[in-house]
């Protein structure tokens, strides 16, 4: 199969399982259910996972993945952001998507909170609209962003100034470009045939995140020698199955026991054999929006591969 159907064929995978998982997204709903269902569903679509599937909430923008034994569950008018890629012969199909959840919002929420929840989803999605209307060999990044900035404001939010959109490459998912959700005046120029994954984040917020506590999300870093036996077999265990992509905490403490880990996971962080990410959350605590679709770079515009 050549580059191309790959992208594609994995942007089918991303589609169609963002598309049922979206209907789980409702009052009660555990989030451990709610990843476990769209990682285990891409294997069974012959994809790889890209990365740990994130769900994150309200005022948490992005690097949200359950631990094992997570009790946390949505509750109706949360702002839901799912996440997900999928691999075809290493070429990555990312995309995002942010549903209020389902059920009696008024029991959590008032009207006005409902009604800007709506509009903080809304404008996410204008921005993502306006990205793509840009994209074209051709095209300066920060010019992306600048349609992503102008469309959010039109509802009277706020991008995420510090989040972006990225490059993607084989087996790699944050290939060096960086693309804005405002003009930051990078005279980058996208070429043909190159993948990029747009993802506008919006916010009656300022419109930055700071690292939350936890750690859930890891990825493999570089090879070193451990006195402790299990840490070593950890360590080992990722440098084999995930040397490229990131990893869930919980895919390794399922393997290897809450216990030793958690304890491995601590000392590979601290040592730099792993880089541990944060969750992302909204400085002033104010909720989020997010929605990303994977595209590629034509002469005269783009196929978006997750549609
Ligand atoms: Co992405």
């Amino acid at each position: 199969m050549n580059m191309i159907d790959s992208y594609i064929k994995a942007g089918k995978i991303v589609s169609k399982i963002r598309c049922d998982a979206s209907e789980m997204i409702k009052e009660g709903c555990l989030i451990l259910d709610l990843v476990e269902y769209v990682e285990s569903e891409i294997l069974k679509c012959g994809g790889e996972i890209a990365f740990p599937c994130n769900v994150s909430l309200n005022e948490v923008a992005a690097h949200y993945t359950s631990p094992a034994n997570d009790t946390n569950i949505i509750h109706a008018g949360d702002l839901v952001k799912l996440d997900l890629g999928a691999m075809v012969d290493g070429y990555i199909a990312d995309s995002a998507i942010t549903i209020m959840a389902s059920g009696n919002k008024e029991e959590n929420y008032t009207p006005d909170e409902i009604n800007q929840h709506e509009e903080i989803i809304e404008a996410s999605e204008a921005g993502l609209e306006a990205a793509i209307a840009t994209v074209r060999a051709g095209v300066e990044i920060g010019k992306i962003g600048a349609a992503v900035h102008e469309a959010i404001s039109e509802y009277n939010l706020n991008p995420i100034f510090n989040l972006t959109g990225h490059s993607l490459e084989q087996y790699n998912l944050h290939a060096g470009i960086s693309i804005p959700n405002y003009d930051n005046s990078d005279p980058y120029i996208l070429e043909e045939g190159q993948a990029i994954a747009i993802e506008p984040f919006a916010t009656n917020g300022k419109g930055y995140v700071n690292d939350a506590p936890g750690h859930y999300i890891f990825s493999y870093m570089a090879n070193k020698p451990f006195r402790m036996k299990s840490t070593q077999k950890v360590l080992n265990y990722i440098k084999n199955t995930h040397p490229y992509v990131p990893f869930s905490g919980r895919w390794i403490t399922d393997k290897f026991g809450e216990r030793r880990g958690s304890i491995a996971l601590k000392q590979l962080s601290e040592a730099m054999a792993i880089y541990p990410y944060a969750p992302l959350k909204e400085k002033q605590d104010c909720f989020v929006s997010q929605k990303e679709h994977t595209v590629i770079v034509e002469k005269e515009g783009c196929t978006v591969t997750t549609i």
